[in-house]
């Protein structure tokens, strides 16, 4: 979603903003723009354009904007379309102000009115530019930028992290959020913001994320919060300890194939230090927070909540949760539990898993929830993100930075962080022996040497993706944990490649999606050994009498599926529940490789944002 930064110190502005752009153009955009005060209130400088960072760079053709203080911008379009006059930064009516933000004032219309009937004139379809003419007007009342953000933002309704600099004070930048994320950077000679840590750590580690309702006004080397009455405040300080080459794509040709790459060592972290010396499972995370083990122990009823690929993450919840702890499970959509009524008591366990823990729909839920007074827990792999600090407490992933806006190696990591909780939970609960408990646990540390297997098929899965590339439609289909796979490797294929693919139930096929089977139409089964293999394996033959073109992800050695399957890419047996850590990986890699056959951009995909901070 939108990106932000800014800085103010010693060097020429510009550098600093396209490069921090540059970093996070993960996050996915349709514009871009930056903004540059001069010293000695001689000028203001806006350049701004629709399409990539590239078009930005051409419009700037080698021009250097004068000034040590400045923002830079890009945006996914939520109000109008991605045009020129829509991109950010936008300004004030008398062209002093430049303010870019990320969210939506939801009031927007209202208050345009309102300044229209002023005198106002507006040249943009954005809800940000305005929130600019309005800082604007109550900037010639209070004479202060920052008096006039703090009295604009008690009249705007909605989510928002936005930031203004002022050609009048140049080389100051007024920042401020609500429910949606601004990171503030602190150096001796400079400071910074950005919507991100990924934007500053070229710069400093030491970061300060804002709270909901503060404001900060940042100056080179000095950086003042206050709440949104102007009385001081602090934000949220931590230190950031990955490294820049974390976020590279190190010889990869694409960030979400380093990513794919990479889920071997990142689910071994999530496994790292789980057990004690008597061979306990131990969850630290959960030991910290006030009575959070005898919450825990008394939950009667759990909610998964979240969206996208972390909701589908959260599916095996139900499984396995339910089978090793045997407490009831519900997962829901994010945007849809918080708008229903759910029954939440003390006793309610919100489980909200978020992979950047700034989604704004699952934030939402976990504070709804939080204010019903059930229990919190986030799985998150961002530390400090806005999730981790609304939750009663957290289990962070460590899957390290994932850029691809296709998220894989989060995925992976977020059903072993919910395996190691079902376990943990029915070890404080006593639903299993204590070592029924450390032997699953200890099956689960070979999934990294398993997962290494699966990665090595990458050639023969390259070929199948040329095969299935020129389909106009694929369905997946998948039973028990099998279906949450389906769901996933439909998803990742539609966002990378644009196919058409929808994940099914296998025995719901019959009751209606099996019109859809065409002859020579693609269909993809997760038919791993267990209760439900020969289920799946019937669901086969049903599509393969109608024409269908199957692909089996099916268990090493399982010779026999080969009579129904046309083609069968094989994953290493693991205990039923730990299935969709394998069988996720080729239809990852089938995934990917289609996008590149057919040209796609696969890290930043149309339309689609990493961080979804908007409702
Ligand atoms: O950061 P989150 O895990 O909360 O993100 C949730 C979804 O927006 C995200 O998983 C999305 O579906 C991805 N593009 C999937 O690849």
């Amino acid at each position: 979603m939108c990106g932000i930064i800014g800085y103010t110190g010693p060097d020429p502005a510009l550098d600093v903003l396209v490069d921090g752009l540059a970093t996070l153009e993960y996050r996915g955009y349709d514009s871009a723009g930056v903004a540059v005060v001069a010293p000695g209130g001689n000028g203001l400088s806006v350049v701004k354009c629709a399409g990539k960072l590239s078009n930005l760079r051409a419009a700037l053709d080698g021009q250097a904007l004068p000034g040590t203080t400045g923002l830079g911008h890009t945006r996914w379009a939520t109000h109008g379309h991605p045009t020129d006059n829509n991109a950010h930064p936008h300004v004030d009516a008398s062209g002093d102000l430049a303010v870019i933000h990320n969210g939506i004032f939801e009031n927007y219309a209202d208050l345009k009115a309102e300044l229209a009937a002023d005198g106002h004139t507006f040249t943009s379809d954005t809800d940000t530019e305005v929130v600019a003419h309005l800082i604007g007007a109550l900037r010639e009342q209070t004479g202060d930028l920052a008096d006039a953000v703090r009295a604009a933002l008690h009249r705007v309704t909605g989510a928002f992290a936005l930031a203004v600099i002022d050609r009048r004070d140049p080389t100051a930048i007024v920042a401020a959020r609500r429910a949606a994320p601004m990171i503030l950077g602190r150096r001796d000679d400079a400071s910074l913001l950005a919507s991100d840590v990924a934007g500053l750590i070229a710069h400093t580690r030491d970061v300060e994320a804002l709270l909901d309702g503060q404001v900060a006004v940042l100056e080179p080397g000095r950086v003042t919060v206050t709440d949104l009455d102007g009385n001081p405040a602090e934000g949220h300080r931590y230190h950031v300890d990955w490294d820049v080459s974390a976020a590279e794509k190190a010889g990869y040709d694409h960030f979400m194939l380093k990513e794919i790459h990479e889920q071997p060592r990142a689910v071994a972290e999530t496994l790292l230090r789980r057990t004690d010396a008597d061979g306990r499972i131990v969850v630290d995370e959960l030991r910290g927070g006030p009575a959070v083990e005898d919450d825990l122990r008394h939950v009667d009823k759990v909610y998964v909540v979240a969206s996208g690929t972390s909701y589908h993450a959260g599916m095996v919840a139900k499984y396995a949760i339910e089978h090793w702890a045997r407490i009831p499970v519900e997962v829901e959509i994010a945007s849809e539990f918080r708008y229903r009524d759910p029954l939440l008591t003390p006793h309610t366990l919100v489980v909200a898993i978020s992979q950047s823990g700034e989604t704004s729909d699952t934030i939402a839920a976990a504070v709804h929830a939080r204010d019903q007074r059930a229990k919190v827990l986030a799985i998150s792999n961002v530390v400090g993100s806005t999730l981790a600090r609304e939750a009663d407490a957290v289990l962070y992933t460590r899957a390290g930075p994932e850029i691809a806006v296709a998220s894989t190696k989060a995925f992976t990591t977020q059903i072993v962080a919910l395996d190691i909780l079902a376990l943990y939970l029915a070890q404080l609960r006593r639903a299993l022996f204590p070592d029924e408990c450390r032997d699953h646990l200890a099956r689960m540390d070979a999934l990294p040497m398993l997962m290494q297997q699966v990665l090595e098929q990458e050639p023969a899965i390259a070929a199948l993706a040329r095969q299935f590339a020129g389909a106009g439609y694929v369905m997946f289909f998948g039973r028990h944990v099998g279906l949450l796979i389906a769901l996933e490797g439909a998803l990742k294929l539609k966002e990378i490649s644009y196919i058409h693919a929808e994940g099914f139930p296998a025995g719901e096929m019959k009751h209606g999606p099996i019109a859809l089977i065409e002859d020579g139409g693609p269909v993809v089964a997760l038919a791993t050994r267990g209760h439900v293999r020969d289920k799946v394996v019937s669901n086969i033959q049903q599509v393969k009498g109608r024409g269908a073109v199957v692909l089996a992800v099916a268990t090493d050695g399982d010779t026999e599926i080969k009579q129904h399957a046309d083609h069968v890419v094989y994953v290493p047996e693991v205990h039923e529940l730990l299935y969709p850590i394998l069988t996720v990986v080729p239809l990852q890699l089938l995934s990917y490789h289609i996008a590149v056959v057919l040209g796609r951009d696969v890290d930043q995909p149309r339309n689609l944002a990493k961080t979804v901070t908007v409702e």
